[in-house]
């Protein structure tokens, strides 16, 4: 079960995916996501877990002689700051970061650490550690993103011209964004030297977070939805109206809240560090959501707020 990505013909994106994010060990769990079928990783400059990725890819390879680089898919994303630099946290827990008391205290991190490497030069470097650190049998990445758009918008296009020149070379095969909103988008494809799009926008979305207006307008512009959180991190798994559903379904309400995802058509990248759930959040196939029960859930919009709004995206402008 795959998309298309309308715009780099030639490439598809598994419509499940594993988010190797916050595991308690990332190499077990993406190992484990690939045991269990999973063929589509999400990873990150900034969840440290690109050796790991990497890694289980290149065993789990090594493991299946069957399969080879080309059947699995692989994300990464490009973090706003240098981590290489001296003096970066070393995980992602130390850096604080998203502030825990939601007060945008990451302006005060971020100039802690450091300048912007939403920079041609610094966007070309940093895929290249990205690439690097998934070790050697990882010769290319599937999607590498901009994580965000903090920096500012001569940096976006600054950094996507670097990308740009990644892909050219056949080191990456297609590009995309992450926690844009549609005025981000906008920007970066007006500048003329913008000639290979965003294929994706990665941004939070799941029942209680549902962000209509940029869903429809990346469905309009071709470009794929992937939700992160989908099961909204497991903080609602309790709500009755899903609750509701599950039973009516005979599945588990994560299963319910996935599939749900998946019928309001984008890339789901659930994250779990046990394997029945792995197994569980990608048994979705060979059953629907009935167009009242989708309804139901699409009421449900409205209790968490995507934290591309909590970012402010021009705070370094
Ligand atoms: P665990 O890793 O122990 O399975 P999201 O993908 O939205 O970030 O959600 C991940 C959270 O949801 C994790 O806390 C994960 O816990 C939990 N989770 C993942 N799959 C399921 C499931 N099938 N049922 C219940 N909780 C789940």
């Amino acid at each position: 079960h795959s998309y298309p990505l309308p715009r780099k013909p030639g490439v598809q994106i598994p419509a499940v995916g594993f988010g190797v994010f916050q595991s308690a060990d990332a190499y077990a769990s993406a190992l484990g996501a690939l045991e269990t079928g999973y063929r589509h990783l999400d990873t990150a400059e900034i969840y440290y877990s690109e050796p790991e990725t990497g890694k289980a890819v290149s065993e789990f390879l090594a493991a299946n002689p069957t399969l080879n680089r080309a059947d699995i898919f692989i994300c990464s994303k490009l973090w706003e700051v240098d981590l290489s630099l001296p003096g970066m946290p070393p995980t992602f827990e130390s850096m604080g970061h998203p502030p825990p008391d939601g007060s945008g205290a990451w302006k005060t991190t971020a100039a802690k650490l450091g300048r912007t490497q939403y920079t041609t030069p610094d966007a070309i470097a940093g895929f290249t550690r990205s690439l690097e650190k998934m070790g050697p049998g990882i010769e290319y990445i599937d999607l590498y993103l901009l994580h965000n758009p903090r920096p500012g918008k001569q940096a976006r296009v600054d950094a996507w011209l670097g990308l740009q020149e990644m892909e050219a070379q056949g080191k990456v095969r297609a590009l995309g964004v992450s926690n844009w909103s549609k005025r981000h988008l906008e920007e970066l494809v007006a500048d003329a030297r913008v000639t290979s799009p965003p294929t994706v926008n990665q941004i939070e979305f799941h029942p209680w977070c549902q962000q209509r207006e940029l869903v429809e307008y990346c469905k309009q512009q071709g470009i794929v939805v992937v939700a992160y959180s989908p099961l909204a991190q497991g903080t609602r798994l309790g709500d009755p109206v899903v609750v509701e559903v599950a039973e009516k379904y005979g599945k588990t309400v994560a299963q319910v809240v996935l599939k749900w995802c998946l019928q309001s058509n984008v890339v789901i990248i659930p994250k779990s560090d046990n394997k029945k759930r792995m197994a569980q959040n990608m048994d979705l196939w060979g059953w629907e959501l009935a167009e009242e029960d989708m309804e139901k859930i699409n009421g449900l919009d409205g209790g968490i707020e995507a934290r591309v709004g909590e970012w402010d995206p021009d705070a370094w402008e």
